[in-house]
């Protein structure tokens, strides 16, 4: 079958006289705090980069969870019954998106969700050839917004939500509870939800994985600035910032900074930014929620937990919601 590829979302103009309203870049940037939206992390490089870290044996989180979704996920089909509708927020067709798809009892379609066409149409073509009856319906849109997806036919079973890989943890804490209850709205009533979350509070652990002896974490995090030299006529030079990982346990996350080297001017989309020697420009958030907040967070979102499945360890764990 065909995939079918729909555009859902049409941002519009801002309106506004500044021409950077609503810009997060420039935005960040001027904020006395300085810091710049996480998307920026995944371009082509940066996606490649990420996928080196995931093979790190510092970065437990993706080892970790993968061995949890070995283990439970003949007990999650099983709940989830056949025929079963994925929503999955992210390009998908990775090894995670491959193992459910094998575990449920002949899923009826796949819809994954993101911003790249490009990405979304290899998702397509890969996920057709392995998985012959499954429709894949892609859809183009930004899933931290509001959006839409095609409607469930009558021959499908229960729709789930698959958002392994802690992502959860890169959100705010309310934008997590938002998307959580947009999610819960999209996939309607008698829906599952499969959450994978990291709630690792070992400071040592995670400035190991956060900051790994290799530089790749590094070196994915300083792609933002070489990111944005190219897709906003900006002039980071990338020798003069370094990458340092802060575990933040107060508000339970680990901060990507970006620290400047030396006092300096950089430019982006033609606004100059004075820069101290050791500022710190904040690239991403990583929370790390403990399970009671977690399961609150699911709970205000809509989603009742049916189970949870924890490594020995403590740290990963699958959530299974319902509705
Ligand atoms: C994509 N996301 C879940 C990763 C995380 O662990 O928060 C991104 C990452 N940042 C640095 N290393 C990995």
């Amino acid at each position: 079958m065909k995939p079918t590829i729909r555009a859902v979302r049409h941002p519009g103009s801002s309106g506004r006289s500044d021409p950077f309203a609503g810009d997060d870049v420039i935005a960040g940037l001027r904020a006395p705090h300085k810091h710049l939206p996480c998307k920026l992390l995944y371009d082509a490089r940066g996606a490649a980069l990420f996928e080196q870290i995931c093979t790190l044996d510092e970065y437990y989180p993706y080892r970790s969870e993968l061995a949890l979704l070995e283990r439970h996920l003949p007990a999650i089909a099983a709940a989830i019954g056949p025929a079963a509708r994925v929503i999955e927020p992210g390009a998908g067709a990775g090894v995670k998106t491959r193992m459910l798809l094998a575990a449920l009892d002949r899923p009826a379609s796949y819809l994954p969700i993101d911003v790249s066409s490009e990405q979304l149409a290899a998702t397509a073509h890969d996920l057709a050839a392995a998985f012959p009856g499954l429709d894949v319906a892609p859809v183009v849109a930004d899933y931290t917004q509001p959006l839409e997806v095609p409607a469930a036919t009558t021959a499908t079973g229960r729709t789930v939500v698959f958002f392994p890989g802690s992502t959860i943890g890169n959100f705010e804490p309310d934008e997590a509870e938002d998307f959580l209850a947009r999610m819960a709205e999209l996939a309607g009533r008698g829906a599952a939800i499969i959450l994978g979350a990291d709630s690792n509070t070992d400071a040592d652990e995670l400035l190991r994985a956060y900051d790994d002896p290799h530089g790749v974490t590094a070196a994915f995090d300083l792609n933002v600035l070489a990111h944005l030299n190219h897709s906003r006529a900006a002039t980071f030079d990338l020798t003069a910032f370094l990458h340092r990982a802060v575990w933040n346990a107060a508000r339970a996350r680990v901060e990507m900074h970006l620290v400047s080297r030396r006092r300096q001017v950089v430019h982006v989309a033609g606004e100059a930014f004075q820069l101290e020697r050791g500022e710190a420009i904040v690239t991403e958030h990583c929370y790390k929620h403990g399970p009671e907040a977690l399961a609150a967070l699911l709970d205000r979102a809509g989603w009742q937990v049916r189970d949870t499945f924890v490594e020995p360890r403590g740290r990963m764990r699958l959530w299974l919601g319902v509705r």
